[in-house]
C-alpha cells in the first residue's frame, strides 16, 4: 500500500490538498482531524468539559466513531451510526478537538483506526502527527504550512462561505491558540517529521499547491 502523509497547522489547506491528491491518484482521503472532532463533539454533547481529562477518558469506551466514504470519495464520520460530518465543523468543536487531542488516551483510542485504514488502502492522510507517529514509514511526508495571515484569511473565507457568523480577528485568535496547543502539547505535537518535505504555500494558489505536492510525490514514488 502507498501511504502519503500531509501534516501541518490549521488553515494551511491540508484538507483541500489531500483530498485533491487522493482524487487524482485514485487513493482514499483520510481526514484524521474529523476523528478528534467527533470525540470532541461527543464530549460536548454529554455536557463534559473537554479539559476534564478524567471525565473524557471515562467516556471513551462508549464512543463509537467510524468512517465511511461516499461514491465521490467524500469522507463521512459517524458517532454510534449517526452522521455528524456537518456538526463537527463548528468553531466551538475546533477548539474542543484541540483540547481533547492533547489527552494521550484519546490519541491511543484513535490510533488503530487510522493505522488500519493505511494498512488496507492507498491513502492520503491529513492530520498533525501522521508523518511522526501514525505512519512513520509513510512513502511520502509533506508538511504543509503558510504564514499566519494567509491561513487565518483562508479559514475565515471558508467559515463565512458556510454561513458561520464570525470576524477575521476571532478566526485569527482561535486559530493561533489552537496551533499553539497543537504544536506544544507533550504527546504527538504537530511538528514536521525529520524526513518530511516542507511545502510553504503562502504565495501559491490551490492548483499551484497541488502541482507542487504532486512533484514531491513523483520524486519519492515512481
Ligand atoms: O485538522 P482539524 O483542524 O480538523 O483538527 C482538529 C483538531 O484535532 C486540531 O486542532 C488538532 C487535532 N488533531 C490532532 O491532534 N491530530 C491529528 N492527526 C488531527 C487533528
Amino acid at each position: 500500500m502507498i501511504n502519503i502523509a500531509v501534516d501541518g497547522p490549521a488553515g494551511a489547506g491540508k484538507s483541500y490538498l489531500a483530498k485533491e491528491i487522493a482524487r487524482r491518484l485514485g487513493y482514499i482521503y483520510v481526514d484524521t482531524g474529523a476523528l478528534y472532532r467527533a470525540v470532541a463533539y461527543c464530549v460536548t454533547e454529554k455536557g463534559i468539559d473537554p479539559s476534564d481529562s478524567e471525565a473524557v477518558i471515562k467516556l471513551l469506551p462508549s464512543v463509537d466513531v467510524s468512517l465511511s466514504y461516499a461514491e465521490d470519495g467524500t469522507q463521512h464520520v459517524y458517532l454510534s451510526g449517526k452522521d455528524v460530518s456537518a456538526e463537527i465543523r463548528m468553531p466551538n468543536i475546533s477548539m474542543a478537538a484541540s483540547v481533547v487531542s492533547a489527552i494521550p488516551e484519546v490519541r491511543a483510542f484513535l490510533l488503530d483506526l487510522q493505522r488500519n485504514m493505511a494498512k488496507t488502502n492507498n491513502v492520503v492522510m491529513d492530520g498533525r502527527d501522521i508523518g511522526t507517529v501514525i505512519l512513520p514509514n509513510a512513502d511520502v511526508k509533506i508538511f504543509l504550512c503558510a504564514n499566519e495571515k494567509a491561513r487565518a484569511k483562508r479559514r475565515y473565507l471558508e467559515l463565512t462561505a458556510k454561513g458561520v457568523e464570525t470576524t477575521l480577528e476571532a478566526v485569527e485568535s482561535e486559530m493561533f491558540t489552537r496551533d499553539k496547543n497543537d504544536s506544544t502539547r507533550k504527546v504527538a505535537p504537530a511538528v514536521a517529521a525529520l524526513d518530511a518535505v516542507i511545502l510553504d504555500n503562502s504565495e501559491l494558489d490551490r492548483e499551484g499547491t497541488v502541482e507542487a505536492a504532486l512533484a514531491i510525490i513523483r520524486s519519492k514514488i515512481s
